[in-house]
């Protein structure tokens, strides 16, 4: 099993169960607050590692009790501490998340310490990449260090999948160089939107379009519709798993993890993008982001039952 190196955000998440999710000025009165750690780089990360990928984590925490929260989940995940910086004086990201009845969500981060995350950080990052490694990236750090990061990977002719999340509004121009070092761009239906600029639903010509700014391979998910996902190939659309979401939060995550760890086992995009897709589903039937994330034993056993189900 090839190597899988993220380079990312690590949060702790404060989440809340609501009736519904407030309006603007409308007070909610919600469950009891949970504290788990979270982050799209640290999430990703996990789940790449809880199915099993060899996983480098590259983030910054702050030196806080959040921080030490945060260092030792990922240390209880196995995930090495080597590449986690702390950030002296600065407060470790927060995401306030809350999610209703329904499953939905509303997520403000704080990013804290995931905003110093500079290439200082990245000295080690070129030793930990070979040819056969996967480089994962998303958009809660500073896309300076994206494409710092993206360049060693470059160097080292490992392939770069990028999860354009969060897009920031508008999208900086430095996005255009950074698609350029992409292999693998995952992103949803509104980043794909904003990323290509030209307002369609026709998501397999939208993939197939983003491939133009430099993608090899454009994966674009469709929550509850699955995915849809275009390479040199052609246009592949992958149906979803039907589950019933409880929370959302995470599920994109679970799919990048799952696709990076799936392409660093050396299995074809569409293999990747259906695992990606299970793993996603699945991280919608539990509460939380990173807690709900499978184990390699969760995915097979659902991946099994599912494949029973469809033939039954
Ligand atoms: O993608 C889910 C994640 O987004 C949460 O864990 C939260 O930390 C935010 O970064
Ligand atoms: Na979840």
């Amino acid at each position: 099993m090839s190597r899988v190196v993220v380079v990312g955000s690590a949060n702790l998440d404060l989440g809340v169960a609501v009736p519904h999710l407030p309006t603007p000025g409308e007070t909610v009165l919600g469950d009891e607050v949970a504290a788990r750690p979270g982050g799209k780089g640290s999430n990703q990360a996990v789940a790449a590692r809880r199915l099993g990928a060899d996983t480098l984590f590259f983030a910054a925490v702050g030196d806080d009790r959040f921080g030490a929260d945060v260092r030792a989940a990922l240390a209880a995940e196995g995930l090495p501490p080597d590449h986690l910086t702390t950030v002296a004086g600065i407060a470790t990201g927060v995401a306030l998340i809350v999610v209703d009845t329904a499953g939905e969500n509303t997520v403000v981060v704080a990013p804290g310490a995931n905003a110093r995350l500079t290439d200082d950080a990245l000295a080690a990052l070129p030793a930990t990449l070979s040819s056969d490694a996967v480089l994962v990236l998303q958009l809660e750090i500073p896309l300076a260090t994206c494409l710092a990061a993206a360049r060693h990977a470059r160097d080292a002719g490992a392939r770069v999948v990028l999860n354009a999340a969060p897009l920031p509004d508008p999208v900086p121009p430095t996005m255009a160089t950074l698609l350029r070092h992409v292999d693998v761009l995952v992103v949803n239906e509104g980043e794909a939107l904003r990323l290509a600029g030209v307002p369609t639903t026709d998501w397999a010509a939208l993939a197939a379009g983003l491939r133009t700014h430099g993608p090899a391979a454009c994966v674009i998910t469709l929550g509850e519709r699955g995915a849809v996902h275009a390479d040199a190939v052609g246009v592949t659309a992958h149906a979803a798993f039907p589950v019933d979401a409880v929370d959302t939060t995470g599920a994109g995550d679970s799919f990048v993890g799952a696709l990076a760890a799936s392409l660093a086992d050396g299995q074809s995009l569409p293999e990747a993008v259906h695992r990606g897709c299970a793993a996603g589903a699945l991280a919608t039937t539990r509460m939380g982001a990173q807690s709900a994330l499978p184990t390699r034993a969760d995915l097979d056993r659902f991946r099994a039952t599912y494949s029973e189900a469809s033939h039954a």
